[in-house]
């Protein structure tokens, strides 16, 4: 047994990295072809299904670091996200050329947010979205991120943001069934399974629960995943279990902090082959061609 496990029983990251591990794929050899990695996404094409996740105030892991990501994704031809940050900070992102999806927080202000999502218009954003999972602290009570007071919001309130944009509006932190179908109530054209890195101790792994999300949402929009993706491998198993394509955090902020955006397109370009490489020898096409099927669930989960 290892002492991690023993010493962090709670820890949604140490869970999340198990279920990952717990999950076993087939081979399928016979008919395989060398795998398309396109993703297609509101219209527009991109190399990879792995994405940037929202990370903000990257400045403190290199200068200037959420451009730097912007330009690693964009040099990779993949979708890039920005979380909390102010409107100069997206406009300097957007101004790369990367395709990104800006993640607002859910201000207590709902004025505030609605002069956002009209800024993320101006700027050119391919989505606007909300990590709804980020209005509580671990009291209880309402959330206070760097100073900005946060809010819960209702089915009611996200149908308003999402009916004042023509832009498709994601909501970021859904881990239940419940969430998904207010998502798709709300009119929602994308979400994030995701535990926003551990919010929550025992959070339900992303994994764990996708496919039942997966059902309720049933093509409607896309599933994308994030939490603890650090390897092509890890992408493959969301992408089977139903997930559209994937976002990554902490497995780009390294190679950010060494070598700025090249680190971040190589980054991207190593796990993209290394998703190539499970594709090819499961008989996987392309991405919408992986065959839920493959995967194999080791006992005990
Ligand atoms: C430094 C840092 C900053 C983050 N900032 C935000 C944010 O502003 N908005 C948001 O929705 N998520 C934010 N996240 C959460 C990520 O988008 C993502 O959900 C989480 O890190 C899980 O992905 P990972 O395991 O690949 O890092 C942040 C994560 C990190 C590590």
């Amino acid at each position: 047994m290892n002492n991690i496990k023993h010493s962090k029983p709670w820890d949604s990251d140490q869970i999340t990295r198990d279920y990952f591990d717990s999950l076993l794929v087939e081979m399928r050899h016979i008919d395989a072809v060398i795998p398309s990695t396109k993703l297609e996404l509101y219209g527009e094409t991109f190399d990879t299904p792995i994405m940037m996740a929202a990370l903000s105030h990257l400045h403190n892991v290199r200068e200037n670091g959420m451009v730097e990501m912007a330009k690693g994704a964009l040099a990779a031809n993949a979708v890039n996200w920005a979380g909390m940050g102010d409107e100069a900070e997206i406009a300097a992102i957007t101004a790369t050329g990367a395709r990104t999806i800006s993640i607002i927080k859910p201000y207590a202000d709902n004025e505030y947010i609605s002069r956002r999502i009209e800024h993320a218009e101006r700027c050119g954003v391919l989505a606007v979205g909300m990590d709804v999972d980020h209005a509580f602290g671990g009291n209880g009570k309402y959330d206070v991120v760097l100073g900005e007071k946060m809010k819960p919001k209702s089915l009611a309130e996200l149908k308003e943001f999402i009916k004042s944009t023509k832009l498709p509006f994601i909501i970021k932190g859904v881990l239940s069934e419940q969430d998904a179908y207010k998502a798709l109530e709300a009119g929602a054209k994308g979400i994030v399974v995701s535990h926003h890195h551990g919010i929550m101790n025992y959070a339900v792994p992303p994994l764990y629960i996708l496919p039942k999300i997966v059902k309720v949402i049933n093509h409607q929009i896309p599933v994308f995943v994030d939490c603890g993706i650090v390897s092509g491998m890890d992408v493959f198993k969301a992408l089977a279990l139903g997930a559209d394509a994937v976002s990554v955090g902490r497995a780009i902020m390294e190679p950010l902090k060494i070598n700025g955006s090249e680190g971040v397109k190589d980054q991207i370009i190593k796990m993209t082959e290394e998703l190539a490489g499970v594709m090819a020898r499961t008989c996987s096409v392309d991405l919408k061609s992986i065959d839920p099927s493959v995967i194999q669930y080791r006992k005990g989960w």
